[in-house]
């Protein structure tokens, strides 16, 4: 099958690549750009792991066609930090311990931190009902919750 060819944006900088039209977003984030952050835990929209924001609204990377990234702006896990300056809410998850394995995390911060771009002071129920989509097999879900809500607190009183 021919390959398709892709322009897009990916954390602020302009990338191409050449795709199959069956191939995931997910796959060509992965396999074709090198940003291995976004997991494949279900490959069917049903764990969160693969999360990225297209033009800022959350998706399941693996339910999106790579040919559908075209003019688009996407952001993933790796552009969170600034730099070597990790997000505040990758700094929570680590101080809360919210990680073992660590599959379901990239996943997480990209969902919260769309979560907190919305919504600067969610309660615990609506953190928790943002992130319903995000399965994790690991941790259970306070602690990430609670990092969640922490960080929301300390980016209030920042700004
Ligand atoms: S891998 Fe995409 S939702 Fe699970
Ligand atoms: S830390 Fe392992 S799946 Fe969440």
């Amino acid at each position: 099958m021919s390959k398709l060819h892709v322009s897009t944006t990916v954390n602020g900088d302009t990338v191409e690549y050449l795709c199959d039209p069956r191939e995931t977003l997910l796959d060509c984030l992965r396999d074709k750009l090198n940003l291995t952050g976004a997991k494949e835990g279900c490959g069917t929209g049903d764990c969160g792991a693969c999360s990225v924001t297209v033009d800022g609204r959350l998706v399941c990377s693996c339910l999106m066609l790579g040919v559908e990234a075209e003019g688009r702006q996407i952001e993933t896990v790796e552009g969170i930090a600034d730099g070597d300056v990790l997000h505040p809410l990758q700094k929570k998850m680590i101080e809360y311990a919210a990680l073992q394995c660590g599959i379901c995390t990239p996943g997480i911060l990209v969902a919260a931190k769309s979560l907190l771009e919305k919504n600067p002071n969610p309660t615990e129920e609506e953190t928790r009902y943002w992130l319903a989509g995000n399965l994790c097999r690991c941790t259970g879900y306070d602690k990430i919750i609670r990092a969640v809500m922490d960080t929301a607190a300390e980016m209030r009183e920042a700004s």
